[in-house]
């Protein structure tokens, strides 16, 4: 492979806390190489558009602890198209680019597998996704913070549910994957969690808080992902409102508040290492990788397991909050 001597970053899809962390620790590391880095806005967007911006070690000073993206971010439908993906790679050799960092869920790590089979530039991937739900890596970026955003907001709720004796369902994000709702849920002694990958949870539901009802407990907290099968909060909650007249039912639907925020501690370390490790990869050689975490040590997975496997919430932890639940 020919020498790298300038990279480009970018962050795609829905933006994480932590984004800006992981842009840090490309830049900086990069630098410390010697080599040149440009800031690609508006994610794949950019690069069609060839939105770039050179990236100095003060461009990225006092970002570590912001939460959204500096660089901005966008879901391209333009780079699914191969003349997009054409107008891409002519940007990106014209500003003499010849490798790319790209931050993003499953969506991004597809666009750049895609990109690597047509054109010669390596690309590595960082995954930033509060979904958690990339194969490859334990933890992705923002997961964490917007678990304890999720917490913070369900403590507060279960205050006036406790007060007013009332049920919540409770809407968390996770369009595919039930990792939020899962570590949410055990977290703050949810009464039941509903997940996408758990088929016919409504009636275990009703049978649950049948039973509930009959030893007159009177509040109860339900975490539905939002990809549950049953539709989102509300189907649910009107769903079991009809067989259970006599429950005073609220729904909360989190939604994008679960998306903003000051990374935690743990995301912005988290994020630093992966910014790290992914101009390391490429300075070694390496290309249409991902960078993740596995056992709390760096792991590289390729473009093609990551998205074509698929990471399973443990039906044994569901398991154990079912039974915390009782
Ligand atoms: O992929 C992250 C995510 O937050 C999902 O959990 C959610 O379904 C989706 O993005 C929402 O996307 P948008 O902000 O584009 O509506």
């Amino acid at each position: 492979m020919a020498k790298i001597k300038k990279i480009g970053v970018l962050t795609s899809g829905g933006d994480a806390p932590g984004m800006n962390a992981a842009i840090r620790a490309v830049t900086r590391t990069a630098l410390y190489h010697r080599l040149e880095v440009i800031g690609i806005r508006h994610g794949y967007e950019g690069m069609i558009h060839g939105h770039f911006k050179e990236l100095k070690a003060h461009s990225v000073s006092d970002i570590i602890q912001k939460g959204g993206t500096i660089l901005k971010t966008a879901r391209s439908e333009a780079f699914r198209t191969v003349e997009g993906r054409k107008q891409a790679h002519e940007h990106l050799k014209s500003e003499g680019i010849d490798a790319v960092v790209v931050i993003g869920g499953d969506g991004t790590l597809a666009g750049a597998r895609k990109f690597s089979e047509e054109f010669d530039i390596p690309f590595v991937g960082i995954p930033g996704t509060i979904d958690n739900d990339i194969y490859g890596t334990d933890y992705t970026i923002g997961y964490d913070t917007a678990l304890n955003t999720v917490v913070e907001a369900i403590d507060k709720i279960r205050d006036t549910a406790s007060s007013h004796n009332r049920l919540f369902f409770i809407e968390v994000m996770g369009r595919d994957a039930g990792f939020i709702a899962l570590r949410s849920g055990i977290a703050c002694g949810a009464e039941a969690i509903l997940i996408p990958e758990k088929k016919n949870q409504v009636k275990n539901l009703k049978d649950f808080l049948e039973k509930g009802f009959k030893r007159r407990k009177s509040s109860n907290i339900i975490i539905v992902a939002e990809g549950d099968e049953s539709g989102g909060a509300f189907s649910i909650a009107k769903a079991v409102q009809d067989d259970f007249k006599d429950y005073d039912v609220r729904v909360t639907v989190l939604g994008h508040i679960q998306r903003g925020g000051t990374p935690s501690a743990y995301d912005r370390v988290t994020a630093s290492y992966f910014g790290n490790a992914a101009v390391e990869a490429l300075l070694d050689d390496q290309q249409s990788v991902m960078v993740g975490m596995v056992n709390g040590e760096i792991a590289h997975c390729t473009f093609n397991k990551a998205i074509k496997m698929h990471k399973k919430v443990s039906m044994e932890k569901m398991d154990i909050a079912e039974i915390l639940s009782i």
